[in-house]
C-alpha cells in the first residue's frame, strides 16, 4: 500500500507572529478558506492510508484540521529527522505487505494539484522499484537559502524518469547556492518517497543511529532522549548514497516565510503590489510589501520590500530579505520569558 505521511509538528517560528507556539502556521489558511494542514490533505487522496505525523500538544487540532487521517505522536518534538525515522518504525509492520510511505510537509503551496498527485504516485513506485531514497526536485528559479538542494548525477530524465543523485546539500549560503543553481541542481521539494525499510537502514549510518537502535529494543521514548533535533535533510538526506530524483514541475512553493506568503498570493490578486492575509491596506507609493494584518488598517508609504505583519497584539516589521531570520524573533522572545 501506499501510506502518506503528512509532517504537522514543526512550530512554524518564521511566520510569527500569525504563527505562535499554540497555534502553528499548518492550522492557518493564508489566503485560501482551508488551512494548510487539510489542502495537504486534500492532495493525498491518492494514498491507501493517511497519517500526519505530530507531537503530542496538537493532536486536538490535527483531528479537527485532517479528520480522515490517522495521528501518529512521536514521543518528543525533535525536527523531522526523528519524526521519520519513528513513522518509519511505527508503519513498517503494520500492514500485510511492507508499505511504501510518501512524506509530506503541510506547510506547501501547490498550483497544479492534480499533476502533483501523479507525481507523487510515481515517486512511490520509484522508492519500490530502487529500494532506496526518492526525493522531489524542483527547478530552482533563484538562489534560495532556505531549501536543500539536489545534484543529480545526469541532466536528462525525462519527466516520468528519474536520476541518481550524486549530492545533497541542505540550506547552503548564497554563494554556494548560486553556484548549486549553476551547476544545474534541483530543488529539494521536501517530499520524500522511501520504504520504512530502505529509511531505517540509511538512518543506521547517521546520527539517528542510537534512536533506531532504541526503536528496535522497543524503546521510543528512550531513543528520542539519545538524539538531537536534526532535520531528515542534514541527518539522512546530505549522507545517503541511495537517493534518487524525480522532478516535480507544479508550481510549487514552500510557504514556510512572509517572503514566500507574498511571492504566492501576489501573483493571485488583482492589486498586485502590495498583497496580504486578510484586512484592509492602504498603499502610496510602495511596492513588494508583505502585509498580513487581518485585524487592521495599514497604511504604507514610501516603502519597498517590507513585511509588516500584525496578529493579536503582536507587530513584526522586517525587510522582506530577512524572511528567514524571523525565527530569530522567536528565539529572543523565548529566552526572555
Ligand atoms: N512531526 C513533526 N515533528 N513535524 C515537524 C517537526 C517535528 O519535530 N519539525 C518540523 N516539522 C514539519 C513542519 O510542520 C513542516 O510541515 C515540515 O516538517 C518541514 O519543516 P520546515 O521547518 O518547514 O522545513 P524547511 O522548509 O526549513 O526545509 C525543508 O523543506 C524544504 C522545502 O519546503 C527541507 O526538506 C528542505 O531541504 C526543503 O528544500
Ligand atoms: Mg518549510
Amino acid at each position: 500500500p501506499i501510506v502518506a505521511c503528512v509532517l504537522a509538528g514543526g512550530t512554524g517560528s518564521r511566520l510569527y507572529p500569525a504563527s505562535r507556539s499554540d497555534r502553528p502556521k499548518q492550522f492557518h489558511s493564508f489566503g485560501g478558506e482551508r488551512s494548510l494542514l487539510s489542502r495537504t490533505m486534500d492532495r493525498t487522496a491518492f494514498a491507501d492510508e493517511r497519517y500526519v505525523l505530530t507531537r503530542d500538544s496538537f493532536t486536538d487540532e490535527i483531528h479537527d484540521h485532517a479528520p480522515e487521517a490517522g495521528v501518529l505522536v512521536e514521543p518528543d518534538g525533535k525536527d523531522t529527522g526523528p519524526a521519520l525515522v519513528y513513522a518509519a518504525w511505527r508503519l513498517r509492520d503494520r500492514f500485510e505487505r511492507e508499505p511504501v510511505l510518501v512524506c509530506l510537509p503541510s506547510d506547501h503551496h501547490v498550483a497544479d494539484e492534480a499533476v502533483f498527485a501523479a507525481r507523487l504516485e510515481r515517486a512511490a513506485e520509484i522508492a519500490v522499484e530502487t529500494d532506496g531514497l526518492v526525493t522531489l526536485g524542483v527547478e530552482p528559479t533563484r538562489p534560495a537559502t532556505g531549501y536543500g538542494y539536489i545534484v543529480p548525477t545526469r541532466s536528462d530524465f525525462d519527466e516520468d524518469g528519474y536520476a541518481a543523485v550524486e549530492r545533497f546539500t541542505e540550506k547552503p549560503d548564497r554563494e554556494a547556492a548560486t553556484r548549486l543553481v549553476d551547476a544545474g541542481a534541483y530543488w529539494n521539494a521536501g517530499i520524500f518517497a522511501w520504504t520504512p525499510s530502505a529509511l531505517l537502514q540509511d538512518a543506521r549510518d547517521s546520527p539517528l543511529a542510537p534512536l533506531v537502535d532504541a526503536l528496535e529494543d522497543g524503546d521510543p521514548d528512550g531513543g528520542f532522549d539519545a538524539v538531537d533535533s536534526i532535520s531528515v535533510d542534514y541527518a539522512i538526506m546530505e549522507r545517503s548514497t541511495d537517493v534518487s530524483v524525480t522532478p516535480l514541475s507544479v508550481g510549487w512553493d514552500d510557504l514556510g516565510t512572509w517572503d514566500a506568503v507574498g511571492r504566492v498570493f501576489e501573483t493571485t490578486r488583482d492589486d498586485t503590489a502590495n498583497d496580504l492575509v486578510a484586512g484592509e491596506i492602504l498603499s502610496i507609493d510602495a511596492a513588494n510589501n508583505v502585509v498580513a494584518a487581518p485585524d487592521s488598517h495599514v497604511s504604507v508609504l514610501e516603502v519597498d520590500d517590507l513585511i509588516v505583519a500584525a496578529f493579536d497584539d503582536r507587530i513584526l516589521v522586517a525587510p522582506r530579505d530577512a524572511s528567514q531570520r524571523v525565527r530569530d524573533v522567536v528565539t529572543r522572545l523565548r529566552d526572555r520569558d
